[in-house]
């Protein structure tokens, strides 16, 4: 088990036609590590951060914290 996040073939599309904002993203981050996320305005910054958040659904794929994914998390858990 990965202690940390780990974005397994994350993707995000909206609308229909679907708009791919984000397709096929994959990193993982240790536990205790600082990143930070840079690109040009529009580039799905905040698309990844509300993923990787669960402040948004996705469209398929996966985020793990510590071995846990969060959007099959019951909604009232907390997980800090
Ligand atoms: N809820 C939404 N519905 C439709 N398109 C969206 C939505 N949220 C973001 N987008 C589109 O996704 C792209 C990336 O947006 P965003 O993640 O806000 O970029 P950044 O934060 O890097 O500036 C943009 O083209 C934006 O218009
Ligand atoms: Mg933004």
């Amino acid at each position: 088990m990965y202690t940390g996040i780990d974005c397994i073939s994350l993707n995000r599309s909206f609308g229909n036609p679907p708009l791919e904002i984000l397709k096929s993203i994959n990193f993982q981050i240790p536990k205790g590590q600082f990143v930070s996320v840079t690109g040009r305005s529009g580039s799905g910054k905040s698309t990844l951060l509300y993923a990787l958040s669960g402040l948004d659904k996705i469209t398929s794929g996966k985020v793990l914290f510590s071995g846990e994914s969060i959007h099959d998390m019951p909604e009232i858990r907390i997980p800090f």
